[in-house]
């Protein structure tokens, strides 16, 4: 069955769109990614390989890191979504402790795949507070950097785990 309008949450935010091929709406075949960078503004999910391959454009969808250029916005209607805009504290604009780690070890370098990396790194620590090093590489395995920050990023995570901080 074709639906006509959807409703997306983001950043416990509720919007609310049509569907459809006119002036304002949004056409089945756009991408999520799109959605929330061109419609919304909110740019921090990057855009590049846009086929499921480097993780830059991952968003937290309901509890799980996907890949939001893998997902057409037609099929989220009724997701909760979390960018990298929803992780700091809307009241004080404190940081989430997990991009503070980020800072504080140095862990990017460009930057550019760095919202992706923290919104894997987030979706895997709310579920799980003390990864192994095995569960931190399989949560990470689909997010690339070309500036070789993986290091700094395991130091970061690290220092998460160590302080049992996650919120
Ligand atoms: S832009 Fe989505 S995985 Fe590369
Ligand atoms: S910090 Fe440059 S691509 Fe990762």
């Amino acid at each position: 069955m074709e639906i006509d309008a959807i409703t997306l949450y983001v950043n416990k935010t509720k919007y609310e769109f049509s569907i459809g091929n006119r002036f304002g709406q949004i056409p089945g075949s756009e991408t999520l990614t799109q959605t929330l960078r061109e419609r919304l503004g909110l740019t921090g999910t990057k855009k590049s390989c846009e086929e499921g391959a480097c993780g830059c454009c991952t968003v937290i969808m309901d509890g799980d890191a996907v890949a939001s250029c893998m997902l057409l916005t037609v099929d989220c209607d009724g997701r909760q979504i979390t960018t990298i805009e929803g992780l700091q504290n809307p009241q004080t604009g404190e940081l989430d402790p997990l991009q503070q780690a980020f800072i504080d070890e140095y862990a990017f370098q460009c930057g550019y795949c760095t919202p992706g990396i923290i919104m894997a790194s987030k979706a895997l620590l709310d579920k799980n507070p003390h990864p192994s090093d095995e569960e931190i590489r399989d949560a990470l395995a689909g997010n690339f950097c070309r500036c070789i920050s993986q290091y700094h990023v395991f130091n970061a995570i690290a220092k998460m785990i160590r302080k049992e901080g996650v919120s």
